[in-house]
């Protein structure tokens, strides 16, 4: 007789707990109202913690920001929970002057490790059986990695100084000393004390919207009750103002941003509400945004009830906000189900990528949704040409390596295409009542490749062994590349583009293409359809027709640029040194600065000179990528 469904559930279920690292039901956080017992976790990496020894369960931050200085300094107050026979906690460092370092029962013995590539140095501080908590004094570094403190000047407002922290992937440890590793999570709370009039927010309930008065300015105090993992912890201080947008969601920005921001993001509540309706309750409660100054390194950051965000997203018609869908979705797979460590950060931006286009083929149809999935194959197509090939795995190996380097299109975009494909061969029905389950079933719990590949068996598959065939799981996980079951979106709209593009490539005279009408993504496909090589007529005609290099559409703009860069088109070297100055955000300025070297002695003159003037409002995340394109070295 065959094994019964509920007993094959029941066998790969003991599969799944061990490949999680498991131990059992009652060891999972908080069950049952006793003290949570220490789960195992896996070894990550790119981190000295070793928590199945000691790990950090809570941060208490008491912080000062000195602007003049460049410097955070204050206290971390550390909750551990340690094995009985643990005689050290080991923290993760980078840059940090450890002042001291103390015990709630006195002075601790403790020393900083040699420091390692990308990593930092490892904090060894020694306890005892009944050690509860540690305290660390310190100082951050005015180069910390993770904080970019800007003048006046690179504010919109230009009175008054900003702040504000990057902690994804492991920059966290060059403000905080803990155990920075995406799979020990924490709660954290904080006092910041900022100069007067500015204005401190972090992704954690806001306790003094106000601040209270405080020696050498105002102090804000935080808290955030659901354990998360230390690369989203996040700070800004800045002249910043908040308006409302629906009963649990806001904008906050300086106030020159503050009414644009709002009606760029009006949909915002219900994205939240559409986001519910697909895959459970948003457990976050609040959900903001924030608009950060032009130098934020990416176009958004999932920072939990405060997502930051780049202000190239506001380009006046909202066309830009799939890009809040995506950080929005992150409040469920990233910050509720989290990636275990850097080798599977697919985990956090494949799902988020599927999620982000189902908010917003709910909101905007499915027509813009098919845009956007075909917008992303072609850069995945792109990337994968230029990519090594164990690199274009989803499942990724980047011990001795900065886990920067794994984040290409291929977590994102093949990611997402995999969650397609399982869509598109169970049904959506059968998928989304898995998602949905996943989530609920792992909320607050790191994950593991292996341990999503045993869920989809013990909880979609079921033994199903036509199934199994059909899906490919270990292809499309462990293979380079794309498997042979993977298809490409098909979006018609793109299809009429992509014959525009070929009869103004091939044509002469002026452009017969209904630019006006286009979305959006319609005129950044259009320009990333055309030819690479093109005559200097045909982009001049282009960008007379349609005003290409006075664009304020980041994202058109960014597309015109690059297709002018690749011909060596002279008359949009003002405009891009316009952008390149304008804005730090990396996913537009490597790839111009990579094309500008790509042209050898046309290119690379304008590279030298335009990223001396740029590069010191560039934030470090940005610098570092882009100065290993143009050969910068400090002196
Ligand atoms: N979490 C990422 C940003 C990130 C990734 C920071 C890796 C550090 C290391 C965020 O959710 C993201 O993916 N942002 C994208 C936008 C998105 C719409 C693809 C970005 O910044 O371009
Ligand atoms: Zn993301």
């Amino acid at each position: 007789m065959p094994r019964s469904r509920s007993a094959v559930r029941y066998a790969v279920a003991a599969a799944l707990a061990a490949a999680l690292g498991l131990a059992g039901c009652e060891s999972l956080p908080g069950a049952g109202g006793t003290p949570a017992a220490m789960a195992p976790l896996i070894q990550d990496v790119h981190s000295f913690a070793r928590p199945n020894e000691a790990r950090v369960r809570h941060v208490a931050l008491d912080l000062a920001a000195d602007f003049e200085r460049r410097v955070l300094s204050g206290t971390a107050t550390l909750d551990v929970q340690a094995r009985p026979d643990a005689r050290e906690i080991v923290l993760d460092t980078r840059d940090l002057e450890i002042v001291s370092v103390r015990t709630e029962a006195g002075p601790a013995e403790w020393r900083l490790g040699e420091a390692a590539e990308h990593l930092g140095r490892p904090l060894h501080v020694a306890i005892g059986p009944r050690t509860r908590q540690v305290i660390v004094e310190y100082e951050t570094s005015p180069d910390a990695a993770a904080l970019q403190w800007l003048t006046p000047e690179q504010t919109a407002g230009g009175r008054h100084p900003y702040l504000f922290s990057q902690g994804q992937a492991i920059l966290t440890r060059t403000w905080v000393p803990t155990q920075d590793s995406p799979g020990i999570r924490q709660t954290y709370e904080a006092r910041i004390v900022v100069p007067e009039p500015l204005k401190a927010v972090m992704s954690a309930e806001m306790l003094t919207p106000e601040g209270e008065p405080a020696a050498g300015g105002r102090a804000f105090r935080f808290r955030l009750e659901n354990p998360v993992p230390p690369y989203l912890m996040a700070i800004a201080v800045g002249d910043l103002a908040f308006q409302a947008l629906g009963p649990r969601s806001g904008v906050w920005t300086e106030p020159s941003m503050l009414a644009a921001s709002a009606n760029e993001f009006a949909d915002l509540e219900r994205m939240i509400d559409a986001a519910e309706a697909l895959y459970g309750p948003y457990r976050w409660g609040r959900y903001d945004l924030l608009v950060l100054p032009p130098s934020f390194p990416f176009g958004g950051m999932e920072n939990p009830r405060l997502t930051f965000a780049t202000p190239t997203i506001i380009a006046g018609d909202r066309s830009l906000v799939s890009l809040v869908a995506h950080e929005l979705a992150h409040s469920w797979s990233g910050n509720l189900v989290t990636n275990a460590t850097w080798d599977d950060f697919w985990i956090n931006e494949g799902f988020t990528t599927y999620f982000e286009n189902r908010i917003m083929e709910a909101l905007y149809g499915a027509e813009r949704a098919l845009m956007l999935q075909s917008l992303g194959w072609r850069d995945l197509q792109a990337t994968l040409a230029e990519t090594d090939a164990a690199d274009t795995r989803l499942r990724l190996d980047l011990a001795g390596r900065d886990p920067d380097e794994g984040m290409s299109d291929v977590a994102y975009e093949k990611g997402a295409a995999f969650l397609r494909h399982i869509e598109q061969t169970v049904g959506r029905e059968r998928f989304d009542a898995w998602l949905r389950s996943y989530f609920d079933r792992h909320a607050f719990q790191p994950m593991t490749t292996e341990g999503l590949l045993a869920d989809l068996r013990a909880s979609l598959v079921q033994g199903d062994a036509a199934l199994e065939a059909a899906l490919q799981l270990e292809a499309w996980i462990h293979q380079p590349g794309l498997p042979a079951v993977a298809r490409a979106p098909e979006s018609p709209a793109f299809a009429r583009v992509d014959e525009a593009a070929r009869a103004y490539a091939e044509g002469a005279g002026p452009v017969a293409v209904p630019w006006g009408q286009w979305t959006t993504q319609e005129r950044q496909h259009f320009l990333g359809a055309l030819p690479r090589q093109l005559s200097a007529e045909r982009l001049a005609t282009l960008d007379t027709a349609f005003g290409l290099s006075t664009n304020g559409n980041s994202e058109v703009l960014f597309a015109w640029l690059m297709l002018a860069v690749e011909n060596r088109y002279q008359p949009a070297v003002p405009a891009l040194e316009r952008f390149l100055l304008g804005q730090g955000r990396r996913k537009f300025v490597l790839p111009l600065f990579q094309a500008l070297w790509a042209q050898g002695d046309w290119g690379r003159p304008i590279a030298t000179s335009l990223y001396a003037r740029a590069r010191p409002g560039y934030h470090s995340v940005t610098t570092n990528s882009v100065d290993r394109v143009v050969g910068w070295s400090a002196g």
